[in-house]
């Protein structure tokens, strides 16, 4: 899944991107018909069990492509630029950036925020790396924005959200993410630009989608945001399982004779694995 044909899904059939994080994640969900997965700075909360994204390194987004890397054949891999590794100077992004492609072997970067990124976003784009960029609820400044709270829900920060749509696109994203914002907003921007918009909590009228992962596959046992469908119980499942194993192995009832190795058989046996 190339730049071009992401952008291509304009308007056409709906992209599908969710967050990943390691090989077997990866080969699930790329399996299962992801065409994008997002290394997301969200591994900062549920990988690193933080409370934000702020303390993920890009030695964290560069090991976690890795992995993805090796587990995906057809998804297109983004990785997260994480916070303060863009917004200094457009020369440490570019090499923040590259280092998240070469060592990383993701395909483009994503990174927050609208017309202050914008010659950050030029400089990558002419280096050669293609930018993702992300606005309306941007965790990274979740301080600044007084926690995760829904934007552009007035005319003034509505318009704000729009321009900054406009300019990112305008200085060369190929796509853009729209978190947190009402539905209508979110069409208005996807009707204003030529890129393909991918919403999370912006309602049906994107050109995709995103969730992560562990919220999509019911993995976060104690959050329930709305903007967010279950389409597994796996935490619970996982528990019921573990409780199974401890019964098995309590008991003496695991391991079974199937999963028991007898003696050699003679000079060329070896345990291999059935
Ligand atoms: O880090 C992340 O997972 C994200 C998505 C929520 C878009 O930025």
């Amino acid at each position: 899944m190339t730049v071009p044909k992401v952008r291509g899904r304009k308007g056409k059939e709906p992209l599908v991107m969710v967050t990943a994080y390691d090989a077997t994640f990866a080969r699930m969900l790329d399996e299962g018909g992801a065409d994008l997965l997002l290394v997301g700075d969200s591994l900062g909360m549920v990988v690193q069990g933080n409370e934000d994204t702020l303390s993920v390194t890009v030695d964290d987004i560069v090991y976690h492509c890795r992995a993805v890397a090796r587990g995906t054949h057809y998804a297109h891999i983004v990785g997260d630029m994480p916070f303060l590794s863009y917004n200094v100077t457009p020369e440490e992004a570019v090499r923040n950036a590259g280092r998240i492609l070469a060592e990383g072997r993701a395909h483009s970067v994503k990174l927050e925020g609208g017309r202050p990124v914008v010659p950050v976003i030029e400089r990558l784009v002419a280096a050669g790396i293609p930018v993702m960029a992300h606005v309306g609820l941007t965790p990274q400044s979740v301080h600044a924005m007084g926690g995760f709270r829904i934007q552009g829900r007035d005319e003034q920060s509505a318009q704000r959200i729009l321009d900054d749509a406009k300019a990112v696109a305008e200085a060369g994203a190929y796509a853009l993410v729209l978190e947190g914002i009402p539905a209508e907003l979110a069409s208005r921007i996807t009707a204003a630009i030529d890129i393909p918009t991918i919403g999370i909590g912006a309602g049906v009228g994107c050109d995709g989608q995103v969730l992560v992962c562990y919220d999509m596959l019911g993995l976060t046992p104690d959050l329930r945001p709305k903007f967010v469908r279950r389409f597994d119980e796996l935490f619970e499942r996982g528990k019921t399982a573990m409780e199974q194993y401890a019964t098995a192995v309590r008991s003496g009832e695991f391991p079974g004779p199937e999963h028991t190795f007898g003696p050699a058989k003679g000079p060329r046996a070896v345990a291999s694995g059935s």
